[in-house]
Formats: structure tokens, C-alpha cells, sequence
């Protein structure tokens, strides 16, 4: 079932979607080569704290750590270490899931570690970012939740990427992931239609080589692409509005 926000919780998801948006702007400063992502894991936990929030991450379905840092290979979910130190030319994906009043806001984006990495890379992170961007363009009243993964898909595909099917966008708000899923290709049945109210996320992970990913068996959580190749995403929480769509987690 898909929960549609009042007045009162939109507010809310603004708040928490605007607190979202600062933390990755002000994480973004320390991402540089030799800092480990333990450490930005730490900087991002003072930060929601001193501003009286709390990080979703942080004991969800047991994650140990406050956001997931995700690097080259990593599609997702990964998790901080202290031995994880940056090099130059590495691609590196923030997510971070602050609460703010029972509330939450999802971003993520992914950064070159020094500036600048290997064209195919670059165009990798562009890409990704461009295919966020080109699915909440489909994001209005009467458009189905199809028109969003369509038009992913038909940006990503004809160019040879991977799209990862295993784990997709969602529904948000009080719960952190809640319905509907938000697919980032295409689907051969029709998905829900989008109403003002809704709240949801598009994040879609982008594979240079096959769509494919392995879950890790050791630590849990650590999504890796099955063929080694580098992996990008981009996630932005939307509320479908009157007339289309707002970002709820835009920075200023
Ligand atoms: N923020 C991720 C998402 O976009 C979810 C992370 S779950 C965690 O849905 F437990 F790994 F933090
Ligand atoms: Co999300
Ligand atoms: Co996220």
C-alpha cells in the first residue's frame, strides 16, 4: 500500500529532505585521498547529532555504521572501515539517511577521489547522475512509476550499462523503506500511478559490465558488481506534487 503524506508530514519530509541535503554538501569538503571512509562515516554521526538528529543507517536490520560508503566495485551498502583509505581517481559513493522529527531524507552521490579519474569513469559518475535526472522528469500526477524506469533504461541500455535490478528505489517517510519500489528499467507489467503525496526515491546503480551483483557473505551488507567492473548511483528523495515533482533533498 502506498502511503500518501499530509500537509503536515510533507512538511516534515522537507525538513528531513533539506538536513539530508547538507550533510552531503558538507561531507563532500573532506572526501580527498588518504582519508579513510571511517572517518567520514564519524564526521557525517557529529554532524546529524549536533544538530539533534539521528542516522537511519545506524542499527537498520543491523548495519553498524551511520552511512554507507561505496567505492569503485562496491554498488552499495558499504560499510566504513578505518582501512579504507581513498586513492586518487577512486569513485566513491556517499549515501546518508538522517532522521529529523520521525522523519526521513535519502541522498546519495557519488564523488572522484582527487578530482578527476579515467574518461570511461567520468562518463560512468555522469551518466549515472544524468539518468537520476532524466527519471524525475517523469515525475507528475497520472504518470505511472513505468514512465520512470523507461526512460532510465532507455537512456543506460543502448549504451551498454548495467543496470542493477536487485536492489531499486522506495517509497519513504516515516518508515525508511516503505512501498512502492522504484525500478530503474524496464518492467513488463504495469506499476502504480503517481499521485500528489506520494514520497519516494530514484537511485539508480549503474555497472560498467553486467547488471549482476554479488551480496557479501562475510560482513552482510557490502553489494559488489559480479564481474569486478566500477559502479556509480545517484539518489534523490521526491514528493509528487500538484503539478509534477519537488526534491526534497536539492541542496541550497
Ligand atoms: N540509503 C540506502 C538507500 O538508498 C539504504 C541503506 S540501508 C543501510 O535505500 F542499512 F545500509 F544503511
Ligand atoms: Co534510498
Ligand atoms: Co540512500
Amino acid at each position: 500500500m502506498i502511503y500518501i503524506k499530509n500537509r503536515s508530514e510533507i512538511e516534515k519530509m522537507r525538513k528531513a529532505g533539506k538536513f539530508a541535503a547538507r550533510l552531503l554538501t558538507y561531507i563532500g569538503d573532506y572526501v580527498k585521498p588518504g582519508v579513510s571512509t571511517l572517518e567520514l562515516n564519524d564526521i557525517c554521526e557529529d554532524f546529524t547529532k549536533k544538530h539533534g538528529n539521528k542516522s537511519a543507517p545506524l542499527g537498520y536490520k543491523g548495519f553498524p555504521k551511520s552511512i554507507c560508503t561505496s567505492i569503485n566495485n562496491v554498488v552499495c551498502h558499504g560499510i566504513p572501515k578505518a582501512a579504507d583509505i581513498l586513492k586518487n581517481g577512486d569513485i566513491l559513493n556517499i549515501d546518508v539517511t538522517p532522521i529529523v522529527d520521525g522523519y526521513h531524507g535519502d541522498t546519495s552521490k557519488t564523488f572522484i577521489v582527487g578530482g578527476s579519474t579515467e574518461a570511461i569513469y567520468e562518463k560512468l559518475v555522469q551518466d549515472t547522475e544524468k539518468a537520476m535526472w532524466i527519471g524525475i522528469e517523469q515525475v507528475k500526477p497520472g504518470n505511472r512509476i513505468n514512465d520512470i524506469c523507461d526512460a532510465i533504461d532507455d537512456f543506460l541500455t543502448p549504451q551498454g550499462y548495467g543496470i542493477v535490478r536487485d536492489l531499486m528505489g522506495h517509497g519513504i517517510g516515516r518508515v525508511f523503506h516503505e512501498d512502492p519500489q522504484i525500478p530503474h528499467f524496464k518492467m513488463n507489467r504495469k506499476l502504480a500511478k503517481l499521485e500528489p503525496g506520494m514520497t519516494f526515491t530514484i537511485e539508480p546503480m549503474v555497472n560498467l559490465g553486467t547488471y549482476e551483483v554479488n551480496f557479501s557473505k562475510e560482513d552482510k551488507w557490502t553489494v559488489t558488481t559480479k564481474d569486478g567492473k566500477w559502479s556509480a548511483q545517484f539518489e534523490h528523495t521526491i514528493l509528487v506534487t500538484d503539478k509534477g515533482y519537488e526534491i526534497l533533498t536539492l541542496p541550497e
